[in-house]
């Protein structure tokens, strides 16, 4: 597909979405625990402070002229390969500040301790993650060597002790995690942007589960593939609350409560 037709057609769905999608105040949500995540998480009714360091870090390195190699993974981008800037790699391809704040917020929503991601780029989601619980041990996982070793400067400067960066390809970076996590109470999925391969890393994740684990996708309208993929995730028989928020999905695995899916102004 082109870029103007991919363009025009995720603007159609946006509309769609918003004439669709419920407020994220949470009215006329009919799961007490999909109420809940949106006042706490989506409106921050629970009023969590989220770091500032973060943010100072961005507005710091988001005009720097260092040069990266283009990443050799990722397959899926759309985008030329061609050496960027630091501070382009963080404006393409880093959390934005609201989303990074949603993690944050999810994860101390959540309690979760023992955090998961694929694809830490420069390291700006680990933070806002690592940031949520100075107990929580987040893993993440870089292929590319020149932004993990910026990543880790970062973590350093910021003395970050609870980030652990796995270093390579999620094939083998994955089974590393997932022998060293005992249970996954979050994972966020932020790196490579494809059906086959988002499907898979899912699957193997499944394993570590329990009823308080939540997965968040990045970019499930990136392409029809990812679109379809985030479906059949959706639809899983072991996810029972799934929630669109249009550019992220957000699935638990509670057990006891009918399965539904929402769509979320966010
Ligand atoms: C969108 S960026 C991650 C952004 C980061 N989560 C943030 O918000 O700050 C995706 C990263 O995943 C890495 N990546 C993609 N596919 C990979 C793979 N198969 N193995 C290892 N790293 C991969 C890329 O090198 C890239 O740096």
């Amino acid at each position: 597909m082109t870029d103007i037709a991919h363009l025009l057609n995720i603007t159609k769905d946006y509309i769609l979405f918003k004439c669709t999608a419920k407020p994220r105040s949470g009215h006329g949500v009919h799961s007490p625990m999909v109420y809940e995540f949106s006042r706490a998480v989506l409106c921050n009714k629970n009023n969590y402070e989220q770091p500032n360091e973060v943010e100072w870090l961005r507005n710091w390195q988001i005009d720097s002229s260092i040069s990266l190699a283009p990443s050799d993974y990722g397959a899926g981008s759309r985008m030329m390969k061609r050496s960027e800037t630091l501070g382009a790699v963080i404006r393409k391809s880093s959390v934005s500040p609201k989303n990074g704040a949603f993690l944050y917020r999810l994860a101390k929503w959540n309690n979760s301790k023992s955090i998961l991601e694929l694809g830490t780029s420069v390291g700006i989601s680990a933070m806002y993650l690592a940031s949520s619980n100075p107990d929580a041990m987040v893993l993440t996982i870089e292929g590319d060597w020149q932004r993990a070793e910026l990543a880790k400067n970062s973590f350093d400067l910021f003395n970050f002790k609870n980030i652990e960066l796995i270093e390579g390809d999620f094939e083998q970076g994955l089974n590393k995690a997932l022998n060293q996590l005992p249970v996954l109470d979050l994972v966020f999925f932020d790196g490579n942007h494809k059906a086959e391969p988002t499907l898979r890393y899912f699957k193997q994740c499944l394993k570590k589960v329990n009823e308080n684990s939540i997965f968040v996708f990045d970019d499930i309208r990136w392409s029809r593939e990812m679109f379809k993929a985030w479906n059949v995730i959706a639809k899983h028989s072991s996810v029972s609350i799934s929630i669109d928020l249009f550019h992220l999905g957000v699935v638990f695995f509670r057990k006891g409560i009918f399965k539904q899916h929402f769509k979320i102004n966010f």
